[in-house]
Order: structure tokens, then C-alpha cells, then sequence
């Protein structure tokens, strides 16, 4: 008995002598703080967001094998306020069928599906089988939508084994299935991607499914190929109820490869109907950085959750100079909706949670801002939550630059002259690994005398939210050393700084 309990002693001795040294977590060049980001390897789409019993999941294409993109699995974490997250175990392998694509996950509430065996409700993964023998052969019916399921809170998964579910009769893209419940009919509903439109298929058992609608053929943008797709209802404050149709476009997005696109209309539970002319181009992001996103099923009080790729997969995604591991997510987003002069439109704005993040606070006091104003020139401006109320008087343009010694800078701002917001990465750092990098992105945004302006600032990337979040844009930046200064300037007259914010903000890594 004496020697099991040494033995035992020993073994806990040893194990604690070998703890990880965990100083270097998370802290190599160009790594987001508060982002989500893998350990190790490549990661591109958000999958199967569902919340669920107090935890947020997160699912991702994920290949920990290496940093470029590769045989896809679902890489899985939780968190219980959108903010700290905790890695779990790969949910999903690529097998003989093929990689685990892009996908949604339900809670099969009603038991629908036939899975459940104890009191646990079943969560039933709908995810695209991409079969690579197939693509290798020339085939086009490559890919499929399958079904997996879990007992136990997502911890571990049993693939069905009748899949697929959703066989594809010949086309070259047919993927991305993001199922939501629809209330009034009573059925699951499936939006799936296929080539450049949307197809709609319902089901009464997430097994077997039937195509009741398409949109798009002619409506939005069709620079590229249409991938993950999501249909959602939201209500505005005056509780107008619109659905919305998020339709991520691989090339063409308004300022250049991937992108994000929406539509406003209405859903009867068998098709999309689109409120605007076909014409109508609407963006939910107009930086180059915010792709595949999609909103997490069953979030708490109804709200419409969203979380992007924060990457341009057209552009330079497999390129991006991060060293052991490649891309990080967007932060988690509310979504509105907000009554504009054209129309229902959606807006953004970061969850609230993550202001648990904010340490100290700066007060930029009211001011007059002629030519430049340094705001901080002592911090290393790394991790940051900027917040600013500011008229733009007689400036005909009013932004902020971050920048190093180096001389290298983002800029952001209000070009009231040609009525956009913009993000200047032109000068941001490194711009070798892609032509496509170095460039200014513009979102339209007309006649604004008053601006409120939340900026995220995060190692690497910067999130800019206007007026509540009616026009967002989100950039990477590559800098070879760390911004240190930040200053507010305005261009052709003075602008009216009424009130500005600054916190440092906590790393979601820090052991
Ligand atoms: C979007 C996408 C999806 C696909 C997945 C593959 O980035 O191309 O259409 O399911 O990535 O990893």
C-alpha cells in the first residue's frame, strides 16, 4: 500500500517537474491576443456554431498538419462568454468518404433524427463530404452533405452511417449547409451554396431532404463561386421582422477575393424572396479580412451571433507571414437590423462581453484636432479598444494613424470629400507575400457631420465599427515591429473630438 502511494507520489512529482513552461503560449510575432486563433496549423471557416447548455461552440476547417490548407477536419473549442476560449479535442476526421467541408450544427430538440438514446439532446452536425477521389478523377458530383452526431455536449461525434444524406446529381460546387429549425412550417431548412446561386432543401428528419426553393441566379454579386450560406430573421427596435440571406462570394467582394454579401427579403420556409432589385449589392464587411461567416444557432434571447475567417481566401490566405499556425477568427458580432433611406440594412457591432477584456482606461479629453494630435506615443500599441465621438466641423477628412519607428502605419478613417470610411493599409509592413496586400479599402458612407468610431486593434488585425455599426471594415496588417504611436488627425479644416476612450485589453492566452 506504502509503495503504491511513493510510486503514485512519484509519478505526480515527475509530471510536475515536466509542467509545460508556458510563457512562450501564444506569444510569437503577429499573434492575436484576443482573437481566436489555433495552437498550431491551419484553420479557415467557423463551423457548426451552436450554444448549447451555457457553452458556445466553435467548429473550424482546420488541418493541424500544416499551415496551408490541406485534408480538412473540424477543429472544435468552447467558451462560456464568447471571449476565453477553451480548445477541445478534434471533433471531425476526413475519412474514405472524403474532407469534412464547411458545415452547421442543430440541437435536435424533438429527437427528429432518431439519435437520442438517454436524456441528452442530440447535436446533429450537417457538414459537406468532399471526396477527393472523385475531384481527382475529373468527377463533378464530388461533393455531399452528410450527418454526424453527439450524445455528450459535443465531446465526441458518431458519423451516421447511411451518409450521404444529401447526394449530389452533377454539380461542381454544392456545399456548406447551414440547417435552421422554421418555426411556422415546422421543418429543418438547408441552404446550400451550389456554383453561383442558392439552393433550398427542407427536411422533417435531417435525413432525408427535398428541394423546395432556389435564389440568385441573377441577383447580388457573381464575381466567384457562392460558398456558406446562412438565413436568418431579425426584428428592428420598431419590430419590423426581415430575413436576411448572408451569402459569402469567393472573388469579386467589393474591395477585392473573398468577401461577404447579404440580402434583405423575406423567407416563407420553402425559398428566398429578395425586398431589392436584383442589382442591389449590399456588403456585410467592406474590409478585405472578414470571410465564411455565419451566425450561431439557438444564441441566448434570439440574438443573431456572428462570427467571420478573418482572411481573404482569394487573395493571399495560404500566404500570410504568421509562422506556426495561419489565421485567426473575427471577434464574435451582434447583428441588427437598422432602418436606413434605402432600405433595411444590417449593422455590427463586437458582443459586449468582450469588455471584460478592458484594463485601464484613458480619457481623451474634448479637443479641437487641427492638423495631427499624438494620442500615445509611450505603450506598445498592441491590444487595443478604441472608442471616439467626433464631428468633422470643417476637416474634409479626419482618421487615425497607428505606426512604429519603422515608419510603417495603418490609417483609418472619414473621407468626407468622397463620402467613405476607409482602412490605408498600404504602408502597413510586410506586403511581400502577396501584389494584392498593400492596398486602401473604402466602404460608402454618405453625408455624416457626427462619427462615433469603435476600433479593435489586436497584433495583427484592426476592426473598425461606425455609427453603431452600420458600415464595418476588417484588415490584417503585418507589421515588422510593433506600433507605438497613435495619433488623430484631420485634413482641411478642424474637427470636434467631444469624447474618446482608449483600453488596453487582456490576453484570452495568458496562463
Ligand atoms: C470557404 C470554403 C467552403 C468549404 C471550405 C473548405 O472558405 O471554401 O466553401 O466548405 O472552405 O475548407
Amino acid at each position: 500500500m506504502k509503495l503504491t502511494l511513493l510510486a503514485f507520489l512519484a509519478i505526480v512529482c515527475l509530471s510536475c517537474n515536466q509542467k509545460k513552461d508556458t510563457s512562450n503560449y501564444y506569444q510569437e510575432q503577429h499573434r492575436p491576443q484576443f482573437h481566436f486563433s489555433p495552437e498550431k496549423g491551419w484553420m479557415n471557416d467557423p463551423n457548426g456554431l451552436v450554444y448549447y447548455e451555457g457553452e458556445y461552440h466553435l467548429f473550424y476547417q482546420y488541418y493541424p498538419d500544416s499551415t496551408v490548407w490541406g485534408p480538412m477536419h473540424w477543429g472544435h473549442a468552447v467558451s462560456k462568454d464568447l471571449t476565453i476560449w477553451e480548445h477541445l479535442p478534434i471533433a471531425l476526421y476526413p475519412d474514405s468518404l472524403g474532407y469534412i467541408f464547411s458545415g452547421s450544427i442543430v440541437i435536435d430538440e424533438n429527437n427528429t433524427a432518431g439519435f437520442q438514446t438517454g436524456k441528452e439532446k442530440p447535436l446533429v452536425a450537417i457538414f459537406t463530404i468532399h471526396d477527393m477521389v472523385k475531384e481527382k478523377a475529373g468527377r463533378k458530383d464530388k461533393e455531399s452533405q452528410g450527418i454526424a452526431y453527439s450524445l455528450d455536449k459535443g465531446r465526441s461525434w458518431t458519423k451516421y452511417n447511411k451518409n450521404p444524406v444529401l447526394p449530389n446529381k452533377g454539380d461542381t460546387d454544392f456545399r456548406d449547409p447551414k440547417v435552421f429549425w422554421h418555426e411556422p412550417t415546422k421543418h429543418w431548412v438547408m441552404p446550400l451554396a451550389v456554383g453561383q446561386h442558392l439552393e433550398i432543401f427542407t427536411s422533417s428528419n435531417l435525413k432525408d431532404w427535398t428541394k423546395t426553393g432556389e435564389f440568385g441566379q441573377k441577383d447580388g454579386s457573381h464575381g466567384g463561386v457562392w460558398e456558406c450560406p446562412d438565413i436568418i430573421s431579425l426584428k428592428t427596435n420598431e419590430g419590423i421582422e426581415k430575413w436576411i440571406l448572408i451569402q459569402n462570394i469567393g472573388r469579386g467582394a467589393v474591395n477585392g477575393g473573398s468577401g461577404t454579401q447579404y440580402f434583405v427579403g423575406n423567407f416563407d420556409g420553402k425559398t428566398f424572396i429578395n425586398d431589392n432589385s436584383p442589382e442591389t449589392k449590399l456588403w456585410l464587411d467592406y474590409g478585405a479580412d472578414n470571410y465564411a461567416g455565419v451566425t450561431w444557432f439557438n444564441a441566448p434571447n434570439n440574438e443573431k451571433l456572428f462570427i467571420g475567417w478573418m482572411s481573404n481566401w482569394d487573395d493571399y490566405a495560404n500566404k500570410v507571414p504568421t509562422s506556426t499556425w495561419r489565421s485567426a477568427m473575427t471577434v464574435p458580432r451582434k447583428l441588427s437590423l437598422i432602418q436606413t433611406k434605402e432600405g433595411y440594412r444590417l449593422a455590427q457591432m463586437p458582443v459586449a462581453q468582450l469588455e471584460k477584456l478592458r484594463l485601464s482606461k484613458t480619457e481623451i479629453p474634448k479637443q479641437t484636432i487641427k492638423n495631427t494630435t499624438l494620442i500615445d506615443d509611450k505603450s506598445v500599441l498592441k491590444e487595443l479598444d478604441l472608442s471616439f465621438d467626433l464631428s468633422t466641423s470643417s476637416a474634409t477628412e479626419l482618421g487615425f494613424v497607428l505606426s512604429n519607428s519603422k515608419n510603417e502605419k495603418v490609417i483609418f478613417g472619414y473621407d468626407k470629400a468622397s463620402k467613405q470610411i476607409f482602412i490605408d493599409r498600404t504602408n502597413a509592413g510586410k506586403a511581400d507575400f502577396s501584389k494584392l496586400f498593400a492596398k486602401k479599402h473604402f466602404a460608402p458612407f454618405a453625408n455624416a457631420k457626427e462619427l462615433t468610431i469603435k476600433a479593435l486593434i489586436d497584433n495583427s488585425s484592426l476592426e473598425v465599427f461606425v455609427n453603431g455599426g452600420s458600415v464595418a471594415l476588417t484588415d490584417l496588417f503585418f507589421p515588422n515591429e510593433d506600433y507605438t504611436r497613435l495619433e488623430v488627425y484631420s485634413i482641411g479644416g478642424n474637427a470636434e473630438l467631444t469624447s474618446g476612450s482608449i483600453y488596453p485589453l487582456k490576453s484570452i492566452w495568458k496562463k
